[in-house]
């Protein structure tokens, strides 16, 4: 849990970087959405925006500040009916107590922020309230008369993010117990994986050892491809069943107090990596870790993926699967045939989480370069997935214009021959230290040897 000093301390810091001299700031957490056509809401999340200044996940909330008059939190109360079905809700003075602030009636919103009609207000978190303000006991949003200001919400929500980026020691703590859940799912894969089981039935047992060991829930749809699904990047499982001599791809992680974790760990369905399937596994670990030892205060997350990029085509070529040299074939993005994605993202509150390019840095529309998520120097507290992949996606593989284009590149009768490989992932999450950067899922084993130590122990028991 968080503790009320650092969220007293978050909160000052943010109204520090904002300088507002006048206004006022209104931070919704998001309203339940309902499921058309039935009585059911989609599960709930509080805008990561609120989640990080509240230090709660309430729902139907609204955070405010201004000023003069400094932070507050407008909670529901439950109804006689929300108590019949749902019960009581968190008591008001519990909540303000854990959270360091006051916490008032959401009743009374609409007289809070009525009485800033002449002020610019700058709305941060969920933006439902514009649609759906009587949701927050408030009056039709048009009726309210408010002089919303976009441009200073936006340099606003950007501070936010800015604050986001580097995570405190009780967002760490947080961030570790996730990561320790998500090791429990994993590992429970690499010992009782075995073929005949299916994609569905890996992701049952790979969540229940999740929450098993703690978690909240999981931090995202979990991945699991087996054969040539692996190459699907975001791959939902299915009844294809795993199967002997090909490897299977999860990607699952667990959240625990809102901080999400998210690792990949790819392994062969049977006892050991066979033939090409052991060189391309030690390639992509070789990337992972190269990448993960550079990671330091400073680096250019840009530059780490650009080395990664380089290093993945050296080795396709040590492979014979492209040829040619290096520089050429990164300037030309036909590594990304095989690695299409970023190295990683900022994790925290959400999976890709915000901030991760500077203000004023757009992603390339470089083939190569759009999906890198991540485009800003490392610092001290940044927590980054470290996440290299080298995939046979038929996708591009069949796509005739990059089959002309790489022509000379390319030896694509060795790469047909791999089609129905799949693909192959690691990913972990890495803490930037003052020094350097520590692991927070190492303990997910993934070296070939920890790997086929634990693959032994799903058939030998
Ligand atoms: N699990 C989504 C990702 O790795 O980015
Ligand atoms: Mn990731
Ligand atoms: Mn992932």
């Amino acid at each position: 849990m968080q503790q009320a000093s650092s969220l007293d301390g978050r909160r000052a810091d943010v109204a520090a970087a904002w300088s507002l001299a006048r206004g006022a700031v209104v931070v919704p957490s998001g309203i339940h959405v309902p499921i058309q056509g039935t009585d059911q809401f989609h599960e709930f999340h509080a805008h990561p925006e609120f989640a990080y200044l509240a230090g709660a996940q309430t729902p139907g909330a609204v955070l405010v500040f201004d000023p003069a008059e400094g932070w507050a939190l407008f909670a529901p109360v439950a109804s006689l009916e929300d108590r019949v079905w749902v019960g009581d809700g968190v008591d008001h003075a519990e909540l303000g107590q854990r959270i360091g602030l006051p916490v008032r009636p959401l009743a009374e919103f609409e007289r809070w922020i009525e009485r800033r009609r002449s002020e610019p207000v700058a709305i941060l978190g969920n933006h439902d309230i514009v649609r759906q303000s009587r949701a927050y006991g408030a009056a039709s949003w048009a009726s309210l008369e408010l002089e919303i200001d976009e441009s200073l919400g936006e340099r606003l929500s950007e501070q936010v993010s800015e604050a986001r980026r580097a995570k405190d020691t009780g967002e760490v703590a947080l961030m570790r117990a996730a990561a320790e859940a998500s090791a429990a799912g994993h590992l429970f894969a690499l010992r009782h994986a075995h073929p005949g089981m299916t994609e569905r039935q890996l992701e049952i047992e790979v969540e229940a050892a999740f929450f098993r060991a703690g978690a909240e829930r999981t931090a995202y749809g979990t991945i699991v491809g087996t054969g040539s699904n692996g190459a699907v990047l975001h791959f939902a499982p299915t009844d294809r069943v795993l199967r002997d001599g090909e490897v299977v791809l999860i990607d699952a992680g667990a959240e625990f107090g809102g901080y999400a974790s998210d690792v990949t760990r790819t392994f062969p369905a049977g006892r050991r990596f066979e033939g090409a399937h052991r060189d391309l596994y030690e390639l992509v670990l070789a990337v992972q870790q190269a990448a993960i030892a550079a990671a330091k205060p400073g680096v250019e997350y840009r530059e780490l993926h650009l080395a990664a990029c380089s290093q993945m085509a050296a080795g396709l070529v040590d492979l014979g699967l492209c040829k040619g040299s290096v520089q050429d074939l990164v300037e030309r993005d036909a590594h990304a045939l095989f690695f299409p994605h970023g190295l990683g993202h900022m994790l925290g509150l959400s999976t890709h989480d915000a901030g991760g390019c500077l203000a004023g840095r757009a992603p390339s529309d470089r083939f190569g370069l759009k999906w890198l998520r991540a485009d800003l120097p490392l610092q001290p507290g940044y927590v980054v997935t470290i996440e290299p992949g080298l995939y046979f996606i038929k996708a591009l593989l069949d796509d005739p214009s990059r089959r002309r284009d790489f022509a000379d590149c390319v030896e694509w009768s060795k790469v047909d021959a791999l089609r129905e490989f799949g693909g192959i992932r690691i990913e972990d999450d890495v803490l930037i230290t003052e020094s350097g950067s520590e692991v927070l899922t190492a303990g997910i084993p993934k070296t070939i040897p920890e790997i086929e130590t634990l693959r032994a122990q799903a058939f030998d028991s």
